[in-house]
């Protein structure tokens, strides 16, 4: 059985991205872990009391996609060990190749001119590692904008192990074949971002139907009339990918009977497409949040069974270091 690991930051609402590149191939299974990475939110400027409160709107979403039967969910900052670990890994990693990743560049390159580059946002991607390798974790399934973060996590892991002897298994990146990277519906040419300020570039998860309409009807397409993906149609391209996202359809099915019926017929099938995809997860998470109490006891179950998984592995790894176990940490075996 493959341990599968992933996770997602509770800044801002999740949008219809975040669903077709990662949360929907998450399964509840008692060897998949999903956790709100709520430590990494901090590596903007953040507002503290925004913080808790999405926090639980996060989780509550992975409730009402039924992830807490069965795996476990929990929030990273109940979870010490993450931090620790991400201390031991900066042994292993450089500053070059964190300068190099692509998410710290942009983003660096966003907050530079204005208030200086947090030191948070470069060691973003070690915290990252110490996620998944600290649940020995075999598969991790997120969108294509996370791939270099968790192969970087794997270099570290190979490092680590050549360096201090055999300590982490080795992750892999797990990318949708379809849907892995949506676009901003204003402007297909940059990925549907939650930090982006245009409410209108993303649609929300929680966004209700006559507002999923509007956005979609209003999305930048290209010229010309017929419907097929292109690199010359990057707003039509992200169109059939969401929609063969939300209906399980293939894109060329969809191409075949789209293709000559006009931009406004295709939008408005997109539309629907969209909104029946979201109305069970829709109806379920209102019910969900109605009971926040359910919600703060799933994450407190799931912190205490993260930390039962995540002890041994750090005690592994403190050991390999040099750190005497003993003085700190009680007996375990690893998982
Ligand atoms: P986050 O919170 O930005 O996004 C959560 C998941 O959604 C995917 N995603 C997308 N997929 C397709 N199209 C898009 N436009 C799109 N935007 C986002 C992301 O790839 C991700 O899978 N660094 C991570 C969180 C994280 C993590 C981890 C993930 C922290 N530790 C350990 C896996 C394992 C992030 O910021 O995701």
């Amino acid at each position: 059985m493959a341990r599968v690991f992933s996770g997602v930051q509770p800044t801002g609402e999740a949008h219809i991205g975040n669903y077709l590149g990662a949360f929907r191939h998450w399964r509840p299974d008692p060897e998949h872990m999903y956790c709100i990475v709520d430590l990494h939110a901090i590596t903007v400027e953040h507002d503290p009391e925004a913080l808790e409160r999405d926090t639980r709107f996060m989780a509550g979403l992975l409730v009402a996609l039924g992830l807490h039967e069965g795996s476990i969910l929990f929030a990273q900052s109940d979870v010490p060990a993450h931090v620790e670990m991400m201390w031991l890994l900066t042994s292993v990693a450089t500053v070059g190749e964190l300068e190099r990743m692509t998410q710290f560049k942009a983003k660096a390159r966003a907050l530079g001119r204005r208030a200086g580059i947090p030191a948070g946002l470069l060691m973003y991607p070690v915290l990252m590692a110490a996620d998944i390798l600290l649940y020995r974790t075999d598969e991790v399934p997120v969108g294509e904008d996370q791939k270099q973060h968790v192969e970087l996590a794997r270099d570290l892991a190979e490092r680590f192990n050549r360096r201090y002897g055999e300590t982490f298994v080795l992750p892999k990146p797990a990318i949708s074949p379809v849907a892995a990277r949506i676009k901003s519906l204003s402007d297909p040419t940059r990925k549907m971002s939650k930090s982006d300020a245009d409410p209108d570039s993303k649609i929300l998860v929680t966004d209700p139907p006559d507002v999923i309409r509007r956005k979609v009807m209003a999305a930048v397409t290209d010229s010309g009339r017929e419907v097929y993906p292109s690199p010359e149609k990057p707003g039509i391209t992200n169109l059939l990918e969401i929609m063969s996202g939300f209906t399980g359809r293939p894109v060329e099915a969809l191409v075949a009977e789209y293709r000559d019926g006009g931009y406004g017929r295709f939008k408005r099938a997109v539309a629907e497409a969209v909104v029946e995809g979201l109305r069970p997860l829709q109806a379920e998470l209102a019910r969900v949040l109605a009971d926040p109490g359910a919600i703060e006891r799933i994450l407190a179950e799931g912190a205490r069974r993260a930390s039962e998984r995540a002890e041994p592995v750090l005690r592994l790894a403190r050991e390999r270091m040099g750190f005497p176990a003993v003085r700190r940490l009680a007996a375990g075996a690893l998982p």
